[in-house]
Parts: structure tokens; C-alpha cells; sequence
């Protein structure tokens, strides 16, 4: 199409042109997605497996293989993709609290790979990063395990190029339930993403600066490795909806025209009690769980919608893109009471002689070079580490002092958010990833896990792998 150097000539030009194209492909990809969509395509929205081998039902023993494979996007595209056992996502990875979890990975790929387990409690050794563990060649096996200790939405990707690897379709939910359980009608997990596919078909490979600057986002939005899919449920139930967003750089921003998200979860599990939003934001990395009452007569049909986010660097508006749509269907059993109680939540108690680390995100433009992503001024590795011991109690004081939000996430232990620009957020729970909006400063206290060597990072993976990262170091 057009010469590389005319992205090159001067970095902020090339980022304009690319805006403007972006106007014009993200506008034909939501006709396209409907376009491509016939009716019954992968009804249900439903995730393969993983198969637990093991007889013992406190241990879960699974198989996973990382491969290259020809997935099918929809009934007349297949993509050439970097797939868990073959799909986007990968199996869907069930366990129940206080089960044994043990995945024998096998590396296919023509790459060295790893898998993090993102917002699960599990050992330093099993955490999937080249600072925990080196990693996995071409053609060799890594057993990863660890026990299930929280009930809650997770999930699993490489942690090795991640910006790549987990574009090119590297990801899967893992699913952990105990205590608490709201009755519900179904209870689906909805993992999003969006691919940029090139008008040949294929997955693209090119890394555009506008790619670096915001992520990647795709031109075709994927729920369960679907576009434009489709479920049904029965009229005047409740469903339990999970998402995770797995994009590299989309923020989702949800949207169910006439219907509201009684919001009962988040990362590290329930919140101590629901709220209701018109509106749901999840950054890249977050999960939410939500409950969904349909009213609606049997016979309609509604969309589930990403509106908008003015995330920084004046993104333009592409307008409410379809995810999937819903099928009303004949009247289902009423749904039973809410709990009456939801998650522990115990403030963690922070006083003025709790020790506070400060980190400074920014990003640097180096004229006609890829823009370079920062902690506290320095690019990882050679941003020093933070060494503390587990247990300990600390706050972190995050400041953002960028154009653009950065989704900020801790490995190995949850947080709890004391506040927002000096606001105390009004819902309370516990999380992993939390996004930081542009020249913000957001605080959170955190009980440090066990000993390691844990990452923190910006979940916008370009930015992840382009220094916006650190180690926090227990021993
Ligand atoms: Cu999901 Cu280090 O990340
Ligand atoms: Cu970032």
C-alpha cells in the first residue's frame, strides 16, 4: 500500500493518517462483523474446555498445548493464529476453591513462550514471567501449579513478547468458583478482544506506530473468538455474565441498550456489595461480573455494545460497536432471591507510617523513533526494583503523567483502592488491574504476598514491552 517511510517521516504525522484510516476501518468493521454473521454462527457463545484428567476431584490435571492452527473467525474465514489447544481463546479452565491446579504445558510455536496466570495467587515459579522462570524453548514442557485460593474471574496468556503473542490469539479464562453464588439462569464467560485483520484475510503482523502509541486495536471485535455471535435467553430470568477484556489495547466499554449491570465482581472476586451501571469500562486485562435482568418481551433482540472511551491521544469516536446479540426467547423460571451477602472485604488498615512507593508512568516521544514508555523516568529493565518482604503492608501512589490511561497491573496479590484523585472509589474490592486515567494519581494498599520476583506493569502490552513494567521483589 504505502511506502513504510511515509509512517516514518515524522512520528506525530504518521499518527494523524493512521487516526483518519482508523475512522474509516473502524466504521467498515462494524458492517462487516454484522455482514459476516449468519444466523445460528456459534450460537451460545460457548468456550471449549480443558479436559481435567485427573480422577481426584480436589486436583484439576490438564494438558495445554501452545500452537499454531487455522481457527475459524467465521463460517467463510479461517486465520492463521498462535493458539492454546487450537482456539481463541484457548480451553476454559474450571477449578472450585481449594482444588489443586495442574497444567503440563507443551510449546509448540516456533517461540519461546511462558504463561502467566493473571490474578491468580499462585507461587513465584508458577507465575510465568522471565523474571520467575526461564522460558519455555520451541518443543519443550513446563508444569505449572498451584491451588486455587480465590473464587473468582481469571485468566491465562504468555508472558514473553506479550504485546505479539498475545495478539496473535494467546489467551484463555480460568473460572474459580466457591462460597458465595448468586442463582442465575446461566452463567457464561465472555472473553473480548479485537483483531486487525488485513483485507487478504490474514492476521496482521505489522506494528504500526499508532499500534505502539494505543495498543493495538483490531478492526474486527472478537466475543469467545466470535464475531457477531449470538445467545438466547429465556425472557424474565437473570443471567450471570463474566468478560474479561484480553485485548492488547482496546478498552471495552459495555453498553446493553434499556438494560442495566448489577455489577457483583471484579478481578480478585465479589465486591462487598453489587451496584448497578448503565455503563461498564473494562481495561485491557480487568474482568467484571455482572447480573442481567431480561424483562424484555420473548421475541426481541438486543445487542451487547462497546461504546466509546476517550482513553487520551483524542482516539476518534467510531460510534456503539456490536459485540453480540441476544435472543429473547419464552418465559424461564423467576429468579430466586440475591444473597444477602456478597464478599469479605476488610479494609486493609494503612497509617501514616505505612511505607508508600511512588510510580511515575509516562511516555516519551523521540521524534521520528517509536515513543518509549516509562517508570518513574527509566524504560524496564533498568527501572531498579521495589524490595520489600511478603506480608508487609504498603501503599503505592501511581501517578500518571501521560496523554492517554494505563491500565496498571500487580502480579501475585490484590490491592485495595484508597483513592482516585484524592476520591475514595465508591464500590469496595479487591483487585489486580485497575486503570489509571490520564494525569491522574490513584493509591491503593496492598498485604504483600509470598517471596518472588513479581511484576507490575501497564496492561497495554506495547507499553508493557516497551518499559512501562518494574519487579517487586519479597524476600
Ligand atoms: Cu496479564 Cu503481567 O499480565
Ligand atoms: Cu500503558
Amino acid at each position: 500500500m504505502y511506502p513504510k517511510y511515509i509512517f516514518m517521516k515524522t512520528w506525530w504525522r504518521a499518527l494523524a493518517w493512521a487516526g483518519l484510516m482508523w475512522v474509516a476501518y473502524a466504521g467498515s468493521a462494524t458492517a462487516e462483523s454484522v455482514s459476516w454473521a449468519p444466523a445460528n454462527w456459534d450460537r451460545e457463545l460457548k468456550l471449549p474446555e480443558a479436559h481435567d484428567h485427573n480422577p481426584d476431584p480436589k486436583i484439576v490435571e490438564i494438558e495445554l498445548t501452545a500452537r499454531v492452527a487455522d481457527v475459524e473467525v467465521n463460517t467463510r474465514q479461517t486465520v492463521r493464529a498462535w493458539t492454546y489447544d487450537g482456539g481463541i481463546p484457548g480451553p476454559l479452565i474450571r477449578a472450585r476453591v481449594g482444588d489443586r491446579v495442574i497444567v503440563h504445558f507443551t510449546n509448540e510455536l516456533p517461540v519461546a513462550t511462558t504463561i502467566h496466570w493473571h490474578g491468580l495467587r499462585v507461587p513465584n515459579a508458577s507465575d510465568g514471567t522471565p523474571v520467575a522462570q526461564r522460558a519455555v524453548a520451541p518443543g519443550e514442557r513446563f508444569d505449572y501449579e498451584f491451588d486455587a485460593l480465590d473464587a473468582g474471574t481469571f485468566w491465562y496468556h504468555p508472558h514473553v513478547n506479550g504485546d505479539v503473542q498475545v495478539e496473535s490469539g494467546l489467551y484463555g479464562a480460568v473460572i474459580v468458583r466457591g462460597g458465595i453464588d448468586p442463582a442465575a439462569a446461566a452463567d457464561r464467560v465472555v472473553v473480548l478482544d479485537d483483531i486487525k485483520l488485513e483485507a487478504t484475510g490474514k492476521l496482521s503482523d505489522a506494528t504500526t506506530p499508532l499500534d505502539v502509541m494505543l495498543g493495538r486495536q483490531g478492526n474486527v471485535l472478537l466475543a469467545n473468538g466470535t464475531p457477531g455471535g449470538a445467545i438466547d435467553v429465556a425472557s424474565a430470568t437473570r443471567e450471570r455474565w463474566r468478560f474479561v477484556n484480553a485485548a492488547n489495547g482496546r478498552y471495552f466499554n459495555l453498553s446493553l441498550p434499556g438494560h442495566t449491570f448489577l455489577v457483583i465482581g471484579w478481578d480478585g472476586g465479589l465486591l462487598e456489595a453489587p451496584y448497578r451501571a448503565g455503563t461498564l469500562l473494562i481495561a485491557p486485562g480487568e474482568r467484571y461480573d455482572v447480573l442481567v435482568e431480561f424483562s424484555d418481551a420473548p421475541g426481541t433482540t438486543i445487542a451487547l455494545q462497546t461504546l466509546h472511551y476517550d482513553r487520551g491521544h483524542h482516539i476518534p469516536d467510531p460510534g456503539p460497536l456490536d459485540l453480540f446479540s441476544i435472543h429473547v426467547g419464552a418465559p424461564g423460571d423467576p429468579p430466586a432471591a440475591l444473597p444477602a451477602r456478597w464478599g469479605a472485604f476488610e479494609p486493609i488498615a494503612t497509617a501514616t507510617t505505612t511505607m508508600t512507593r511512588h510510580v511515575v508512568l509516562s511516555e516519551e516521544e523521540q521524534g521520528v523513533d517509536e515513543p518509549r514508555f516509562l517508570i518513574n523516568g527509566m524504560q524496564y529493565p533498568a527501572v531498579p526494583a521495589i524490595e520489600s518482604t511478603p506480608g508487609a503492608t504498603e501503599i503505592w501512589e501511581i501517578q500518571n503523567d501521560s496523554e492517554m490511561d494505563h491500565p496498571f497491573h500487580l502480579h501475585g496479590m490484590f490491592f485495595q483502592v484508597l483513592d482516585i484523585g484524592g476520591v475514595a472509589p465508591a464500590q469496595r474490592g479487591w483487585k489486580d488491574t485497575v486503570n489509571i486515567p490520564q494525569h491522574a494519581t490513584l493509591r491503593f494498599a496492598v498485604h504483600y504476598g509470598t517471596a518472588g520476583r513479581w511484576l507490575y506493569h501497564c496492561h497495554i502490552l506495547e507499553h508493557a514491552e516497551r518499559g512501562m513494567m518494574g519487579v517487586l521483589e519479597l524476600r
